[in-house]
């Protein structure tokens, strides 16, 4: 199944201090990496190598100069602009060619996951050929997010985006995965009060036509959308304790896809020169033969 890969590193929902329009936030560090390399990581877990970011026309060229082409990653990267920020879900309006009629895996820029059997657990959801599956994981604010509800038989009933009375502390995480049908499904949303094309309502699409699977990420998962000051610096202290403790890097692009084979080991030598003495540099020729 050629499943292709989505990042949204939009313009919406920042909850960050206006400098943040020098450049996007997802272009900001969450400890020693780039906040887009987490998302990029993660599609690429998934064995996802064809992979589309939609950014502001703003950031754009800093995303193609920090990227590329994608092939340092063995990966293939295209951009598209998004002119204004009109939902997440409008990511299926401005990439409806690059899908095609293919199944995809969205991710959101701002978004890190981590925790032990994520790649078991990705492959296993990737093969489902029709459908959407989305990830839930237990917050203590799930105001701020979409919130799903479960029956006594662990059934959906519902899902909500930031309910002012939640019916539970599931939200719903920023990685998302599409059959063939999200393009199709997009193309009837409407938009919604606060004025945008919502990842909820094509859930709900899915939900209404029995087609909606839940995945529970428990507690061995953590989950960050390092969209405000707090969520930012809690991300990258969370990554930053870690790896220092265990000498390993987490959700690195280069390390991904040398071991997945995408890249050579004269190559994951350059990627560990150019980042010289410092740490991830030193984690990434520890890698070497
Ligand atoms: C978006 C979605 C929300 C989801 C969240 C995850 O909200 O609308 O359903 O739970 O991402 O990060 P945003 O953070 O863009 O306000």
């Amino acid at each position: 199944m050629n499943r292709k890969g989505i990042i949204l590193a939009g313009g919406s929902g920042t909850r960050l201090h206006p400098l943040t329009r020098v450049a996007s936030k997802q272009l900001l560090p969450i400890y020693d990496k780039p906040m887009i390399y987490y998302p990029l990581s993660t599609l690429m877990l998934a064995g996802i190598r064809e992979i589309l970011i939609i950014t502001t026309p703003h950031d754009l060229p800093a995303f193609r100069a920090l990227l590329g082409d994608g092939s340092d990653w063995g990966l293939s990267i295209s951009f598209l602009p998004q002119p204004t920020p009109d939902g997440l879900a409008q990511a299926f309006h401005i990439g409806a060619d690059f899908i095609g009629e293919d199944p995809c895996l969205l991710a959101l820029g701002d978004n890190l996951t981590y925790g032990h059997g994520l790649p078991e657990t990705l492959a296993r959801v990737g093969e489902r050929a029709s459908g959407a599956t989305v990830f839930a994981h237990r917050v203590d604010n799930p105001q701020r997010y979409g919130v799903i509800a479960f029956d006594d038989g662990d059934r959906v009933i519902s899902i909500e985006e930031k309910p002012r009375a939640p019916k539970s502390h599931w939200a719903v995480i920023g990685l998302y995965f599409y059959d063939g049908t999200a393009v199709d499904r997009a193309r009837e949303l409407r938009k919604s009060r606060r004025g945008e094309f919502e990842i909820t309502d094509l859930n709900q699409s899915y939900l209404r036509d029995g087609a909606l699977a839940v995945e529970r990420l428990g507690r061995g998962y953590a989950w960050f959308d390092a969209g405000t000051h707090r969520s930012l610096l809690e991300a990258g202290e969370f990554v930053h304790v870690l790896q220092r403790r265990q000498g390993q890097l987490i959700l690195s692009p280069e390390e991904i896809a040398y071991s997945h084979g995408w890249i050579d080991a004269a190559k994951l030598a350059e990627h560990a020169e150019r980042l010289g003495q410092s740490d991830y540099g030193r984690a990434l020729a520890a890698l070497l033969p």
